[in-house]
């Protein structure tokens, strides 16, 4: 099928309109439209999907690992020195939570004084486990259109905080476009899409779209994690070392709810298969529910920072991911030809999230992290997950 049959079969033949455009343009417009992935709008107005059924899973508490802390630190950082583990940082939202007018990663949690940077936190925590091991993992840093420059630009001019820079490769996520709540593609300008981020799902389908993998040919295992977290140990070898043992092809790490409203995803069983449940799709009746032991039964809030097996990736890229349509502001061009900045959500953005995933793998060990010791969120710019709230946490770490 041409573009514009393949416009027309998709109810976008409106973006077949090209007046005003000098040729240059028009083609430039043009050849951006035919690397559109239409198909994402197909999610448009579409609601959550019905849940199944679903209960409680077992996971490795802070207790059952500590028994066997050894035993797991040794098999991960084998691992680890063997080559078989990459990191995967998550470095292609917009942040917009944080109303910081750049990349996450270079937000700077210190002072004028003395900076420290989200990305030189992070860098430090991974330095940290590849000098115990003796080894360097690769940092794969995922990146979209519209931070990419500016965060090799960033590390680079940081010298990578002193990571080996054969080890780094950055990789740019794809995009999709935006629609408005009829599902008809916008444009943010004349002979310009609006386009957005495609979310974190797609991680695994651009890095092997960029063809890294061939970098480092012995990687056997990714562990993907947020920017968000200035406190999370990557490719940390006690939880890398348990899910390896444990035969399951995912790991993810959790902290216990602190109450049973707290706003997180929480890892469950849906119809027997581990599954993540946003917080507002768990129902209260089970939100609230509690064992013999009075601990919450969906205690397992994610925390953004998971372990999948290649092999397992292989088998579920060409399964689908579910595309999520979220309501979003979206600037777009008026009639009169001007970019219009609308003050509430005109539309939809398409996302997939790297939390189906977990569903995809069939199976997942749930790894306890503690609060204080792994987890400040950097979300919002005050009060909960806040900027505030992750620097009381580095500072009491001794980090700031
Ligand atoms: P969030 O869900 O917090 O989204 O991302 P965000 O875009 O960073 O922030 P808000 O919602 O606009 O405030 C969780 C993690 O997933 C990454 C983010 O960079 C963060 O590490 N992410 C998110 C991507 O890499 N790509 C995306 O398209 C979306």
């Amino acid at each position: 099928m041409d573009l514009t049959e393949r416009l027309r079969a998709s109810g976008q033949e409106h973006l077949l309109n090209t007046e005003g455009l000098t040729e240059e343009e028009r083609e430039a417009y043009l050849s951006e439209l035919s690397l559109v992935d239409l198909t994402s709008c197909e999610a448009c107005g579409r609601t959550a999907a019905q849940r199944g059924k679903i209960s409680p899973i077992e996971g490795l508490s802070a207790d059952a690992i500590q028994s066997r802390l050894d035993e797991y630190t040794a098999a991960g950082m084998s691992a680890i020195r063997a080559g078989k583990v990459a990191a995967v940082l998550l470095a292609g939202g917009q942040g917009t939570r944080l109303g910081f007018d750049g990349p996450k990663g270079t937000f700077n949690m210190g002072t004028k004084r003395r900076p420290r940077y989200i990305f030189e936190l992070l860098i430090e925590n991974l330095l940290s486990v590849c000098e115990k091991c003796g080894a360097f993992v690769p940092l794969l840093i995922m990146t979209s259109e519209k931070n990419d420059r500016e965060t090799r630009e960033f590390l680079q001019q940081h010298a990578y905080f002193g990571y080996p820079k054969d080890y780094v490769r950055f990789f740019v996520q794809e995009m999709y476009p935006c629609t408005d709540f009829d599902g008809k593609i916008l444009l943010e300008a004349k002979g310009k899409l609006a386009l957005s981020p495609n979310g974190n799902g797609g991680w695994f389908s651009s890095l092997k779209r960029a063809g890294i993998a061939k970098d480092f040919p012995d990687v056997e295992w990714y562990n993907v994690f947020g920017v968000d977290n200035v406190l999370q140990k990557i490719a940390d070898p006690a939880f890398v070392g348990a899910t390896i043992l444990s035969g399951a092809p995912c790991g993810a790490k959790y902290v216990k709810k602190r109450r049973w409203k707290e706003r997180v995803g929480v890892l469950c069983l849906e119809d027997g298969t581990p599954s993540v449940i946003e917080y507002y799709e768990l129902p209260e009746k089970l939100a609230k529910a509690r064992g013999k032991g009075g601990e919450l039964l969906y205690r397992f809030g994610m925390t953004l920072n998971y372990l999948f097996s290649a092999r397992l990736l292989d088998e579920i890229s060409t399964a689908k991911i579910p595309i999520h349509a979220v309501k979003k502001v979206i600037p777009y061009l008026g009639e009169n030809g001007q970019t219009i900045h609308p003050k509430k959500p005109n539309g939809y953005k398409y996302e997939t999230l790297i939390l189906d995933m977990v569903r995809l793998s069939g199976a997942c060990l749930p790894f306890e992290v503690i609060r204080g010791e792994e987890f400040a969120p950097v979300k919002n710019k005050r009060g909960r997950d806040s900027v505030s709230s992750a620097r009381r946490m580095l500072w009491l770490k001794g980090k700031l």
